[in-house]
C-alpha cells in the first residue's frame, strides 16, 4: 500500500476512535477497513455494563462492511493508545482471519505504525472446513 493510502486509512480510524463508547476501560479504539473495491468502513469499540458483551473496533468496522455487502478487504487500520501500538485481541484475530484481511496497520499516528500480515496476526488460523487450505 502507498504511504498516502495508509495515512488516509489511519485518519479514518482515528476519527472513529473519537466516537468510541468506552466508559469502563477508558480505552477508546477506532478501526477503518479498506475494501477491495476501495471503500472504507469504520468502527469503534462499544462497551457494555455486562463487560463481555462489549465489541471491539475491528469487529464493528468489518461488520459494517459485511452489512453493506462487502466481504473482501485490502487492509484494516487500528488506533487505540497513542503511545503504544494497539494490536487486535485474540478474538478479533480469529474474526479477521475469517475474511482473510491481508494487512493490519496498528497505528499511533498517521506516520507512525507497524504493519502485521495475516500470517503474523494468527499463524495457522482455524478456518473450519472451508479454511482447510489455509493451514
Ligand atoms: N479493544 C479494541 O476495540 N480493539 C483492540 O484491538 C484492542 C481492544 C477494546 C476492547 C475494550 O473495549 C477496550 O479496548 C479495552 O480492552
Amino acid at each position: 500500500m502507498r504511504t498516502e493510502e495508509i495515512a488516509r486509512l489511519v485518519r479514518h480510524a482515528m476519527d472513529a476512535r473519537l466516537h468510541a463508547y468506552a466508559p469502563y476501560s477508558h480505552f477508546p479504539v477506532g478501526a477503518a477497513a479498506l475494501t477491495l473495491d476501495g471503500r472504507i468502513f469504520t468502527g469503534c469499540n462499544v462497551e457494555n455494563a455486562s463487560y463481555p458483551a462489549g465489541l471491539c473496533a475491528e469487529r464493528n468496522a468489518v461488520g459494517s462492511a459485511v452489512a453493506a455487502g462487502v466481504t473482501e478487504f485490502r487492509a484494516i487500520a487500528v488506533c487505540g493508545s497513542l503511545s503504544e501500538y494497539t494490536t487486535p485481541c485474540g478474538l478479533c484475530r480469529q474474526f479477521l482471519a475469517e475474511f482473510r484481511v491481508p494487512l493490519v496497520i496498528c497505528a499511533r499516528s498517521e506516520e507512525d505504525y507497524i504493519i502485521m500480515t495475516e500470517e503474523e496476526l494468527l499463524p495457522r488460523a482455524f478456518g473450519g472446513d472451508a479454511g482447510k487450505e489455509k493451514a
